[in-house]
């Protein structure tokens, strides 16, 4: 049978667009949320229950991915996650009450759950190594962009208050992701550990060139040989890529990333910026750096490598955090308090870019050995929905009972628990084929 031959930057785009989706979803509800509240005159405790629905659904999806995508495979269940996400926008746009709009957002978190690991983790499995670090990053941007265009059609509808437009627009691009994802290989290592090795080694050699492809397959069939001999089990270098990837997921939340995705114009307003408007245009220039910084990440990831990033992103964001915590300190003494609280951001949010955001989602996506790959990651990934959901919560009261300036103080507290535990425990896995990565651990 010929077999096609696959641009491996057609499938990492196409796939992005469950990135994207992510990114809009989660970001589309704080500019809704207004809407909502007054059609539908929601408490507060419906109001929390509106927003936060998208990570309890993540967290259930996140859980169930791993297993699923190990055992149907990696291509179906994106094509599952789009129908979930076109379903689930249009149930929303259309809510005739709270319990609709709930039920649909509780589906849309369960379409991220799914494409939130499957989409960095088909990508890792299907890239040639000297590249994988940028395309799974992709994923990243795709993210970035998804937030940013959630404040544009936010902002854009924000006249006529139409909340509707705003969560259905996103029926769109899960529509191009499904009918993409059609048309895309299944994972080839997916398949290879399936038992369709033919099929697997065909789609190795349409998209990375006969040698390369048989040299992948010798190392597969090699790793796959010594788990049968050493089976995977609750080893020492088990337990340790487990911690890393819980540790990052945990650490990529609580060092406080979507205080400042979810309540920027918030943050704003505490720092004196004076209308609402000017709030909201800063915003997006966050958003903005968001997406510049990951797009910087993406040509770094495979010549800087994932760990020099990682500690270089982290040590901007301890620094503008405590540089954050001390303008709201000293707000009283402060006349720039609000180009300083801007600044501040802007480097933090660039940091993260091009550390904790991209290479979380990428490190998880390359540690752990291929016949548990879908069921570890599901592990770290239902942690990070977790302590997102923590962090959402929680924010607001920390300011209540910390004062802006320690709020900020205490992530920048955890940014440095985080890259003292990065540097001595995340490896460099750039210009290394996944079965190498694997090998590396097991010897150490
Ligand atoms: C994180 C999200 C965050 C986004 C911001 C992602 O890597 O998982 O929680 O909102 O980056 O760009």
């Amino acid at each position: 049978m010929p077999t096609k031959n696959y641009s491996v930057y057609l499938i990492a785009a196409f796939s992005a667009l469950g990135g994207l989706l992510f990114g809009y979803d989660t970001g589309v509800i704080s500019g809704a949320i207004l809407f909502i509240r007054s059609e539908f005159m929601l408490t507060t405790f419906e109001v929390e229950l509106v927003i936060s629905a998208v990570l309890m659904g993540c967290m259930g999806g996140a859980f169930c991915a791993g297993y699923i995508s190990d055992r149907l495979g990696r291509r179906r269940v994106l094509i599952f996650a789009a129908l979930l996400f076109t379903i689930a926008s249009l149930v929303t746009a259309l809510a005739e009450n709270v319990t609709w709009l709930v039920t649909g957002r509780i589906f849309i978190g369960i379409a991220i759950g799914f494409s939130s690991m499957i989409t960095p983790l088909y990508v890792s499995e299907i890239s040639p190594y000297k590249i994988r670090g940028g395309l799974v990053s992709l994923n990243q941007l795709a993210i970035t962009v998804g937030i940013l265009l959630s404040y544009i059609v936010g902002y854009y509808f924000s006249d006529t208050g139409n909340w509707r437009y705003m969560l259905g627009f996103a029926a769109i691009p899960s529509i191009v992701f499904g009918v993409g994802m059609l048309f895309l290989p299944e994972s080839p290592r997916w398949l290879y550990i399936k038992g369709k090795k033919e099929k697997a080694y065909q789609i190795l050699e349409s998209i990375h060139g006969e040698i390369a492809a048989k040299k992948e397959v010798s190392e597969i069939e090699e790793n796959m040989n010594l788990d049968q001999k050493k089976p995977i089990e609750w080893t020492a270098w088990f337990k340790r890529v487990l911690i890393i990837g819980v540790g990052l997921a945990v650490f990529q939340q609580l060092t406080g990333i979507n205080t400042v995705i979810y309540y920027a114009p918030i943050i704003f307003e505490f720092a004196g910026v004076q209308t609402a408007t000017n709030a909201i245009f800063a915003t997006g220039i966050i958003g903005l750096v968001n997406v510049l910084a990951t797009i910087v990440a993406l040509f770094l990831m495979d010549k800087a490598g994932r760990r020099t990033l990682l500690l270089v992103g982290l040590t901007g964001m301890t620094i503008s955090l405590g540089v954050l915590g001390f303008a709201f300190h000293y707000s009283h003494v402060t006349t720039y308090l609000g180009w300083i609280t801007l600044i501040s951001l802007v480097v933090y949010v660039a940091s993260f870019a091009i550390s904790l955001g991209p290479v979380f989602w990428l490190l998880i996506s390359e540690i752990y050995p291929l016949p548990i790959r879908g069921r570890a990651m599901s592990i770290a990934t239902f942690f990070n929905w977790t302590a997102n959901l923590l962090v959402s919560l929680t924010f607001l009261s920390l300011i209540d009972v910390f004062g802006q300036s320690g709020t900020f103080w205490f992530y920048g507290i955890l940014s440095v628990i985080a890259w003292i535990f990065s540097y001595y425990l995340v490896p460099e896995t750039k210009n290394k084929t996944l079965e190498q990565i694997e090998r590396q651990f097991d010897i150490n």
